[in-house]
């Protein structure tokens, strides 16, 4: 017996949950796991929307044909050629050989490069419409939402937006698919840990594409991963708005790499101050321990971030140079910052973190402490100025 989460009478997830690949694209851990969203529109022409990555394939295709039972699949409409959704391409033209592809001119580039497939497609340019019967489908290409060929496909007579990673997250959908079936609440932080490692990046063309769709009626977000939105799409509209906007909320991120605990002292030291300057949001993260991606996460949220390493090499902390090359990756703007460390015998550290922050235009507040071997007063009477000038500037 398959596993089918019906839509409506005519439209099925038939996603897959992945809770065994440790990390996604090789980099981001899954501690929670995946969804790879998948979803059949049965009608004169059956269309299938995006498929699975490659470790989920026999799972997959046993969903959909129990659905199909014997009849054929007329289209793949595929909104992103990333693998984690378009590995099973193969095995489903394999079965499905009279089957068009409907893509754009970049999608049926990856199509050729990553599987070489180069027939029965059926290109689409922006706003093109394709009907298959009782459903109406009208394309929207919103490039670099994820990569070059992203598109959106709005099924306008049940107002439902399949829009491939956008308004996605990690997490697997353990038993409940739909929005009023979970707890949102437990999605939230890896929702926002998806869009800001996975997305965020390409903020701009996040916030053109929810600009083009405005005016749609939209009743439904099936996105490629995580929850189906039915009761409240306005939700993850608004959240990967505000995201993508770059609005934060005031607080303070301090992250800090330490050998022997003398980096980490002036840390503990510096959040002290902050809170006894009113602020109420401090995260504290030690570089060598936490994931990066944890840390952008909570880097999204907030205005101000204090980088904190001891000196390696002549430069930086490896764990902290990983922290501060993934923040440069990402395109993390209008942030304050400012930087402490200790050195041994030559400095390094600190002047590589104020080079960094500067590139990114984050804007330098108060003056960057840096102690010889190990902090003494006149370090943590330094801590204490910056604290106070970094929490009347977030505070603000
Ligand atoms: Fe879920 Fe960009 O792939």
């Amino acid at each position: 017996m398959e596993n089918i989460v019906s839509i409506d009478s005519e439209i099925s997830y038939i996603g897959v949950n992945d809770r065994d690949t440790p990390l996604f694209e090789n980099i981001w851990p899954l501690p929670k796991g995946i969804s790879y969203n998948s979803y059949l529109i049965r009608d004169r022409n059956n269309v299938l929307i995006d498929t699975v990555k490659i470790n989920k394939v026999a799972d997959f295709m046993g969903k959909l044909e129990y659905l199909l039972s014997g009849d054929d699949l007329h289209y793949l409409i595929i909104n992103h050629m990333e693998p984690d959704h378009s590995g099973a391409i193969p095995e489903l033209l394999s079965r499905y050989p009279g089957m068009k592809i409907v893509g754009n001119g970049k999608t049926f580039e990856f199509l050729k490069g990553l599987y070489g497939i180069e027939d029965n497609l059926h290109e689409v340019a922006d706003g093109d419409r394709l009907n298959t019967g009782k459903h109406d489908f009208t394309f929207y290409l919103t490039p670099m939402v994820h990569w070059p060929e992203t598109m959106l496909s709005f099924e306008k007579n049940k107002g439902i937006l399949f829009s491939g990673d956008a308004f996605g997250g990690f997490g697997s959908l353990d038993g409940g698919i739909f929005d009023d079936e979970v707890n949102i609440d437990y999605f939230e932080n890896e929702i926002r840990r998806y869009f800001s490692n996975i997305i965020g990046k390409f903020s701009p063309m996040v916030q053109k594409a929810i600009r083009k769709l405005e005016g749609l009626e939209i009743s439904i977000i099936a996105s490629t991963h995580g929850p189906v939105w039915r009761t409240d799409p306005g939700r993850i509209i608004n959240s990967y708005d505000r995201w993508s906007a770059q609005k934060t909320e005031p607080g303070t991120v301090i992250v800090y790499g330490s050998m022997y605990g003398h980096t980490e002292k002036m840390a503990e030291y510096l959040a002290r101050r902050l809170a006894e300057n009113r602020i109420t949001n401090i995260r504290v993260f030690n570089s060598s321990k936490t994931h990066p991606s944890y840390i952008i996460n909570e880097i999204w949220k907030y205005n101000g971030i204090i980088l904190g390493s001891c000196t390696y090499n002549n430069g930086l902390f490896p764990p902290m140079e990983s922290v501060i090359i993934n923040l440069s990756h990402k395109g993390i703007k209008n942030r304050l910052f400012s930087a402490f460390g200790t050195y041994g015998w030559g400095g390094g550290g600190v002047k590589t973190i104020i080079s960094y922050m500067k590139e990114n235009r984050w804007e330098m507040v108060g003056e960057p402490v840096e102690a010889r071997l190990s902090p003494g007063d006149s370090h943590y009477g330094e801590l204490d100025l910056l604290a106070r000038k970094f929490s009347s500037r977030v505070m603000e």
